[in-house]
């Protein structure tokens, strides 16, 4: 499976930043080509800059499970789409937790997301309590479980696997644990998708050039969900190289 190397901006970048960004990135791609037969590259920035992301694919950080209406400082599927989006995060622990979103709203706005055409990444992960108690695979199931709607295929969702204390922490779990929860994830996922063995898979949390050649060599892990490196072109790029140079 050709690897899928995302990058989250998260709230950051001003439209300067963005842009010099998004061209420095899309500058290294276009002139790797071993990088493009390899890898499969997206961005997700802050809402308001999706419309200027060129060259690479697109997404949001979040959308509405509402197709329109009264529903204020909301964004729809269907204007991510409009705006050149192509897929769309959804769940992340950060929403999770700052915003209360439960598996089941996320579940909607994956529905949401599936009827505008945008493919959703749907994260799911533990909190470092919950895996001290030895609960990650309960709690990773149940949220699987609860976020997937029935409209999901492979084609239309991706699944991101973030262990909530490994982001922007700087720990990554460890090569064993990655692989235990990934094939956990794909064997959960068998009977929840069709043609599950095609969903991709990706690890998020910490990843790094440094450690991405690793992570990314680990079976069912078929690409990486990135914050803090993928706002450096850099740094995003030889994650990219990474995933292949195995
Ligand atoms: P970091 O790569 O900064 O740990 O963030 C991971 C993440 O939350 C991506 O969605």
């Amino acid at each position: 499976m050709k690897k899928l190397i995302a990058g989250n901006w998260k709230m950051n970048t001003d439209l300067s930043q963005g842009s010099e960004l998004i061209s420095s990135i899309t500058d290294k791609i276009q002139a790797n080509k071993e990088l493009q037969d390899n890898c499969d590259f997206l961005v997700c920035p802050p809402f308001v800059y999706l419309s200027s992301i060129k060259g690479v694919a697109s997404g949001a950080q979040d959308c509405s499970s509402h197709k329109s209406g009264a529903y204020t400082g909301e964004i729809s599927a269907s204007m991510i789409k409009d705006c050149g989006g192509s897929y769309v995060i959804l769940g992340h622990s950060e929403r999770r937790s700052y915003h209360g979103e439960s598996s089941a709203v996320v579940s909607d706005k994956a529905k949401a997301a599936h009827e505008a055409g945008l493919i959703a990444i749907i994260c799911v992960g533990e909190s470092e309590n919950q895996r001290d108690q030895g609960q990650e695979q309960t709690v990773v199931g149940g949220q699987l479980l609860g976020s997937i709607p029935d409209t999901a295929t492979a084609q239309n969702t991706v699944i991101a696997y973030e262990p909530v204390w490994a982001i922007g922490t700087g720990k990554t779990a460890s090569p064993k644990d990655v692989a235990d929860m990934h094939s956990f994830i794909r064997s959960k996922l068998n009977g929840l998708i069709e043609g599950s063995e095609k969903v991709r898979i990706l690890y998020g949390g910490s990843m790094k050039p440094e450690n991405a050649g690793e992570l990314l060599a680990i079976p069912n892990v078929d690409g990486g969900l990135i914050g803090g490196a993928s706002l450096n072109a850099d740094a995003f790029i030889e994650i990219g190289l990474a995933a292949w140079a195995n």
